[in-house]
């Protein structure tokens, strides 16, 4: 069984908790991984010469649930002492070498910012015998160092930021990503180009903060407003996404991007999460309630069909029932569309962690559910308003078994079902609303929008 492993190319099983920056992490583990030793990616954990654990700490007993994993993957580990397990993300991050206490067995644990570390580190555990550590926060050795961009669709993210300086009483990341760091400006216009080159038409600009971004470039101080008008300046590039921004750096060079650029799309999920002033001066946020409707009724006259969605915490230590009445009226009044909402969990070493006054749990999941339920009435809303509308749809999947199922998101960030040419798949195309579900659209397919041949790109200079 060894020998036969031996001489195929090793694989490696990776597992993913948490939000979308850990997802786009765990793809550039994968390519670092194949680059530097020829790993591919196994389907279960069983077929694996490596598994890697990418971990997250933002809900509630991360550590334990990542314990509980590592734990199945002890039994197999027993079985073949050639496995290899690696840990990263945010709970090792946290952790380190606490982590190789509660688990012994596992050979390296990195971190968020040392993930271009990891055929390093595997081969380290190699030469010494050792498990090895590395959680340092090296973050623009990590843009250095990561793969050129692949492609699975026509959509990709790119990353443009690392990190949070935003430090709200509550959350664990800016300790377990470290402080803001920014990419440099032509770098990720470089990957944009060959993304587009590839057959990408959407993009997304990923960070924890995206519209904190600000690199000098060109003798200028350049944001994520230049890096959008820069992209929807390629030709091929078609729609143009970031996630997730901050309410206080959201500005009004910002908003006149979303009236005058139609290739960014009217979609924005802009966390609010509470809609108290005192929770909110309490969450350390730096808003009030009035500044963040003053800038969702910009936004909104901007761009009237912008699609507005929000994270929203629940059961904050000292959330009185009329803060939490506030938090729906301004739900309702805001007309939020398909948000998250988290019951509030204490993260250790937080400042919120240690404030007095904690939110009965039963009261905390009867709000949650209240409010879940108001804002799952409308996201339906939503979707129904939709229909007889004519949206435009990036097709990114045909069905498996019906290649004319075709299935692909709208401009609003809605998944939009409807039947049409396989072809279709990786063009933007027009489809008619015919009726609004509680997570998608369906839809009539009404024809195609002019789309550039590939390899016809080229960069206009960018409205001024
Ligand atoms: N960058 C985003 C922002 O501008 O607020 C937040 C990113 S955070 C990883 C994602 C969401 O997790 C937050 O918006 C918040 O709603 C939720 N979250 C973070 N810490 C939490 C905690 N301790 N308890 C419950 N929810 C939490
Ligand atoms: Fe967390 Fe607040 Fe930053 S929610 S990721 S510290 S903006």
């Amino acid at each position: 069984m060894t020998s036969m492993r031996s001489r195929q190319p090793k694989r490696v099983y990776i597992e993913t908790q948490g939000c979308q920056m850990n997802v786009y992490d765990s793809g550039q583990m994968l390519e670092i991984l194949r680059e530097a030793s020829g790993y591919l990616a196994a389907d279960r954990a069983e077929e694996a010469d490596l598994l890697v654990l990418n971990t997250c700490s933002v809900r509630e007993k991360a550590f334990d649930k990542a314990l509980s994993r590592l734990g199945r993957w002890r039994q197999l580990k027993a079985d073949r002492p050639d496995l290899r397990i690696a840990v990263g993300g945010c709970v090792a991050s946290q952790e380190g070498r606490h982590l190789l206490a509660r688990a012994p067995f596992v050979d390296v644990v990195f971190g968020p910012q040392t993930l271009q570390r990891l055929p390093a580190l595997l081969d380290e555990r190699e030469t010494t015998g050792r498990a090895q550590v590395d959680i340092r926060f090296p973050a623009i050795e990590k843009f250095d160092a990561l793969p050129p961009p692949q492609r699975t669709g026509p959509c990709a993210f790119v990353s443009i930021m690392e990190g949070c300086s935003k430090y709200c009483s509550f959350c664990i990341v800016p300790y377990t990503r470290g402080e803001e760091a920014n990419r440099p400006f032509a770098d990720i216009l470089a990957e944009v180009w060959t993304l587009a080159e590839s057959g990408v038409r959407e993009v997304t600009f990923l960070g924890q903060n995206v519209n904190a971004y600000q690199a000098e470039w060109g003798g200028e101080l350049r944001d994520l407003a230049d890096l959008i008008r820069y992209t929807a300046a390629i030709e091929s590039i078609q729609r143009i996404r970031f996630t997730t921004s901050h309410p206080i750096e959201f500005g009004d060079r910002l908003i006149r991007t979303f009236r005058e650029e139609p290739k960014l799309a009217p979609h924005l999920h802009l966390p609010v999460q509470s809609g108290s002033d005192r929770i909110l001066t309490a969450m350390r946020r730096g808003y009030t309630t009035l500044e963040y409707r003053s800038k969702a009724r910009r936004l909104r006259e901007a761009r009237p069909d912008l699609a507005l969605t929000t994270d929203l915490i629940v059961g904050f230590p000292g959330e009185t029932e009329s803060d939490f009445e506030a938090t729906c009226d301004l739900v309702r009044d805001l007309g939020f569309d398909q948000s998250f909402l988290f019951l509030y969990s204490p993260r250790p070493g937080t400042p919120a962690a240690a404030l007095p006054d904690p939110v009965p749990e039963a009261v905390r999941h009867e709000r949650f559910g209240r409010l879940k339920a108001l804002l799952d009435r409308q996201a339906l809303d939503f979707s129904r308003q939709r229909v007889g509308e004519t949206v435009s749809v990036l097709v990114e999947r045909r069905g498996e078994s019906d290649p004319i199922a075709l299935s692909g998101r709208s401009g609003t960030n809605h998944w939009v079902h409807f039947t049409g040419p396989s072809d279709l798949v990786g063009t933007m195309t027009r489809v008619e609303v015919t009726q609004g579900l509680p997570n998608c659209l369906k839809g009539r397919w009404v024809g195609t929008e002019p789309v550039r041949p590939r390899g016809h790109d080229r960069i206009r200079q960018p409205a001024a």
